[in-house]
């Protein structure tokens, strides 16, 4: 399958923040993906990196001064973004959110800005500047002017400062991309979506835990797509090593008692839930708050742990319910009695015995089952795909009376 960013020309802005630098992984993750990048930088960004850099990164004209005789006869600032598939500005300053939200263009980038189709920015400063209230009016007046913005994400500044400012990881800036210069429908946009993800961790004593193989890509790879198609989404992740995927609100959590009381108090409000996540069956009976010694000869009793989906499905309302059948054996007919058991409308049934490769694999081979239907069985296919797949069948299937 063709990237999305396959030939798409890309204006890359960078205006004067400490974040520039992180620009450069930015254009060069762009290239990779058959992007054709051109980089246009304020003044300030200048002071703060290097423009060669970016030219060695994409093989174009770095554009810094709008008045600079151009190479061809043409007015740069206007044929570039005339052509451009769209112009993404990371980091973007206050300053440079200030100028676009009044029309000011009084440099290369904000003068490109107002030519341009599409415009994603991704804010990055310091805590108080992000939530100062002028800066906020002026992100909202760019929003509903149509310009996509890519939250700053919370954590340490380069200030020093704890809080929301950094700018959004580089990939799930170009993961954003992606989905919208895929021209991936918005036909999710009104669904509410809980998915659950990952493996959980169940305390043995303090250092010890039970858990399983689950990586957690299957939930996540899920929880793109939704998002990527409109939807509205929360994570519920057992503990993993995946970034958030862009665009969905993430709980993590490490026991199936934790898994359970989150999914609970969020699944009334969902249209649609996914239990992608591996629950652990038991925990240990009595999780010991001191090390167990080798010496102690120590029998390790265990209770049965919450079944999330079977409460969801006794429960559910008008949530459509999907759950996943990881089985090694008798795949269709343990996944079918687990459709009925659990009251899921959808289950999804994958082998993950000898050979399989499921497990923190990028593929995945599946059957859907429901009630109503003979089995689907898909060919072995990207997880992504996978993903799609679902989100495709639950809505032509189930989701017809909430669009
Ligand atoms: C070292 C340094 C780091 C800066 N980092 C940021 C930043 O992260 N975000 C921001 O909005 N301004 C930051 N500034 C302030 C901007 O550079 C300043 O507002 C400038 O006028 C922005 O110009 P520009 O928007 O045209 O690039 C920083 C300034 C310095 C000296």
């Amino acid at each position: 399958m063709n990237c999305p960013l396959e030939s798409k020309k890309i204006i890359l802005g960078i205006s004067g923040g400490i974040a520039a630098y992180k620009a450069a992984y930015i254009a060069s993750a762009l290239v990779k993906r058959g992007a054709d990048v051109h980089v246009v930088m304020t003044d300030s960004a200048l002071k703060l990196i290097q423009p060669a850099t970016f030219w060695a990164i994409t093989s174009n004209q770095v554009i810094t001064d709008i008045f600079e005789p151009p190479q061809k006869r043409e007015i740069v600032h206007i044929a570039l973004p005339q052509s451009a598939d769209i112009m993404l500005i990371a980091p973007a300053t206050a300053n440079v959110i200030g100028k676009l939200a009044n029309g000011i263009a009084d440099d290369m980038l904000t003068t490109m800005a107002l030519v341009a189709k599409k415009i994603v920015i991704c804010p990055a400063m310091n805590v108080d500047m992000y939530q100062n209230p002028v800066v906020v009016a002026n992100m909202d007046k760019l929003r509903g002017l149509g310009y996509e913005i890519i939250e700053a994400e919370s954590g340490r500044l380069a200030c020093g400062d704890e809080g929301v400012g950094r700018l959004a990881e580089p990939d799930k800036i170009v993961e954003h991309l992606e989905a919208i210069l895929s021209g991936a429908s918005q036909d999710y946009s009104k669904i509410n979506v809980l998915i659950t993800a990952g493996p959980t961790h169940e305390s043995i004593d303090p250092v010890r835990f039970i858990s399983n193989r689950s990586s957690g890509k299957m939930g996540y790879a899920i929880a793109a797509e939704a998002a990527a198609r409109g939807a509205k989404v929360t994570l519920i992740s057992g503990p993993t090593d995946l970034a958030a995927p862009s665009g969905v609100e993430v709980a993590v959590v490490q026991t199936v008692r934790e898994m359970y009381d989150e999914v609970i108090s969020r699944v009334a409000s969902s249209d649609l839930f996914i239990s992608a996540a591996a629950p652990a069956d038991f925990r240990p009976a009595q999780p010991k708050a001191a090390k167990i010694k080798k010496s102690d000869h120590y029998t390790l009793e265990l209770d049965q742990t919450e079944d999330i989906l079977a409460a969801v499905g006794a429960s559910k309302g008008n949530t459509v319910v999907v759950g996943f059948a990881a089985e090694t054996d008798d795949l269709i007919a343990n996944a079918t009695e687990k459709l009925h058991r659990k009251k899921a409308d959808l289950m999804v049934a994958n082998y993950v015995g000898e050979g399989s490769e499921v497990f923190g694999g990028e593929a995945n081979q599946v059957t859907l089952i429901t009630h109503q239907s003979e089995p689907v069985e898909l060919p072995k296919m990207s997880k992504r795909s996978v993903a799609k797949q679902i989100l495709d069948y639950v809505k032509s299937n189930f989701l017809e009376d909430v669009k």
